[in-house]
């Protein structure tokens, strides 16, 4: 079992769309996948949890000493499960800050839960701020993926990079980073750009594979429905078959 955490703090720079569509992508290489939705805005929920069913419990009470296997449902999408995201979570990381151990929560609600076992990979969707949900997600996951959509997403990963760094040394858990170019673009220069400046940065860190803008990418949430469902020749689910599979290159 693999726990991810897909991580920027800037908004819109494509984590809930990579989150959801990642999972879907795992699981139609015959992965089981639960996807964990910790951003209160709950826009890998509105992709992936069943719009006609209500929400019974969220993520939020993995901090509240639930089990995350009493708490996840069937996705939209076939071997995806997902524990979905409600406005709780926002009092609830306000909570968080009182609290001892406060940044482990996760970690150890996942470590203690044997069914989790049962998944290959567990996809954590973050919230576009530096607070305790985010923390919590780093120190749970074993590899972090990056999304950077354009030259501010891109600047924002230092104060990432810092977070991850003082998570690293509170606990040494080797976490692999693998930066992802989203609405990426070859023929604008700004594309370029962001993406030589990047490749500076991080180095072979950065992916090859990259995430064209497509419209189906940006209707997946309207239609609560992961983009392979929607279409799965389009480019937006070609653009993620390939980036599950680099990566699962990468980490074998
Ligand atoms: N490759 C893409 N092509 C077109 N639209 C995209 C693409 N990726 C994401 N979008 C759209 O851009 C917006 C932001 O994407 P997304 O919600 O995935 O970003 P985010 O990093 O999760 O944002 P936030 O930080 O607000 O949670 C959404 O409306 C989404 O549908
Ligand atoms: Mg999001």
């Amino acid at each position: 079992m693999i726990i991810i955490a897909v991580a920027n703090q800037k908004g819109g720079a494509g984590k809930s769309t990579t989150a959801a569509n990642l999972a879907a992508a795992f699981a139609r290489m015959d992965h089981d996948v639960l996807v964990i939705d910790l951003d209160s805005y709950g826009r890998a929920t509105d992709i992936l949890h069943p719009r006609d069913r209500p929400v019974e419990w969220s993520a939020d009470m993995l901090f509240e000493g639930m089990s995350p296997s009493e708490l996840y449902v069937p996705s939209t999408e076939k071997g995806v499960y997902i524990i979905p995201s409600s406005p709780d979570l926002v009092e609830r990381e306000h909570k968080l800050y009182d609290l001892p151990g406060r940044e482990r929560k996760l970690r150890n609600a996942l470590d203690n839960d044997p069914l989790m076992q049962e998944f290959d990979f567990i996809i954590l969707d973050t919230p576009p701020h530096l607070g305790q949900m985010l923390t919590n997600a780093i120190t749970a996951a074993d590899r972090i993926i990056v999304p950077v959509a354009d030259y501010c997403s891109m600047e924002s990963t230092e104060y990432l990079r810092a977070l991850i760094e003082v998570v690293e040394s509170s606990d040494n858990t080797l976490r692999s980073k693998d930066y992802l170019l989203t609405k990426y673009n070859d023929r604008k220069n700004i594309s370029q750009v962001v993406r030589s400046e990047l490749s500076a940065i991080v180095g072979s860190s950065l992916l090859e594979s990259t995430i064209p803008v497509n419209v189906r990418l940006e209707e997946a949430p309207l239609f609560n429905k992961s983009v392979f469902s929607i279409d799965d020749t389009c480019k937006g689910a070609l653009a993620y078959k390939a980036v599950a599979e680099e990566l699962l290159s990468r980490w074998s």
